[in-house]
């Protein structure tokens, strides 16, 4: 029987051809093998690979570019692990970016101990609302998404999870006013992609394209801004997921629909232009 070196260095020099990253390989070993971390590749690298036929199988879906974490069914995000398949967008980093902005400045606008209502509007996996529930015991989270299916994987997720996130189904803030909610937060990570030409093909042919893609006609923050007063009793705090060139539409929505607010555009750690906090009085 081959060892994991020999098995991952052959992986790597065929993958090249194909793309294939040496950490989604290790992701793979390390998973196959039960070990806890993609570096455990590395440190038991003189061991038997026992799971090599497994590997093998999953090694041909990743060269046909299918992401790593739809073949494991499983994502990383902060210090969670969240159930993935393609009903859902794979979680992010840049969403662990948003989750940090909200840590950092949620004391600016509310007591964080108080009992906050929060909807996660297009939840996807759930990965937001859970992480933000395991941070803030006492907020009270919905998590909501149009997607029956994508509502499926995060009540999945929820469930394994051990905390108490309601959800909802159904289109933007609707359900929240349907529910007679009110709202002291909403999050949302929702489609924001304007050019179709930006995305990679691994993206592009897996991840669910009602994820991704921004239709100015029926846009997720254009519904939030239009129907705010209606789920709003106090002040509320709208925290967003936006596209780099999305600045100039949102700034315009703002003006459209919104009364008595401040709003800040924050960077992600690559200088772009990725979050929207507005904060309503
Ligand atoms: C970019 S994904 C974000 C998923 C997850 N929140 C995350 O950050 O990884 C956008 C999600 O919004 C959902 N969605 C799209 N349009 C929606 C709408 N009009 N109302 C509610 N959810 C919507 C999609 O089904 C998808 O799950």
């Amino acid at each position: 029987m081959a060892t994991v070196l020999q098995v991952y260095t052959k992986a790597i020099e065929e993958g090249k051809a194909f793309g294939v990253l040496s950490g989604d390989l290790r992701i793979l070993i390390s998973h196959d093998m039960g070990w806890a971390e993609p570096i455990d590749t590395l440190f038991h690298k003189d061991e038997e690979f026992a799971a090599e036929p497994l590997f093998l199988e999953q090694y041909e879906r990743l060269k046909k570019g299918e992401p790593v974490e739809y073949i494991i069914n499983e994502a990383r995000f902060l210090h969670h692990r969240f159930y993935v398949d393609p009903r859902v967008l794979i979680p992010r980093m840049e969403t662990e970016e948003l989750i940090a902005n909200i840590s950092e400045r949620i004391t600016d606008y509310f007591d964080p101990r108080n009992w906050l209502v929060c909807a996660d509007i297009g939840t996807g996996s759930g990965a937001i609302a859970i992480t933000l529930k395991s941070m803030f015991s006492n907020w009270l989270i919905t998590a909501s998404d149009i997607s029956s299916d994508a509502l499926e994987v995060a009540k999945k997720n929820i469930a394994d999870s051990n905390l108490r996130v309601q959800t909802l189904q159904g289109d933007g803030l609707q359900p929240f006013i349907d529910a007679n909610m009110n709202l002291d937060i909403i999050v949302s990570n929702p489609p924001y992609i304007l050019n179709k030409d930006e995305v990679q093909d691994s993206v592009k042919n897996y991840e669910p394209s009602s994820a991704l893609y921004l239709d100015k006609a029926h846009s997720v923050y254009e519904d939030i801004f239009s129907k705010y007063k209606k789920v709003k009793k106090g002040s509320l705090l709208m925290c967003f997921e936006i596209g780099y060139d999305l600045k100039d539409y949102l700034i315009d929505l703002m003006q459209r629909y919104l009364e008595d607010y401040e709003y800040e555009f924050i960077e992600d750690l690559n200088g772009l232009t990725r979050f929207l906090f507005v904060y309503c009085k």
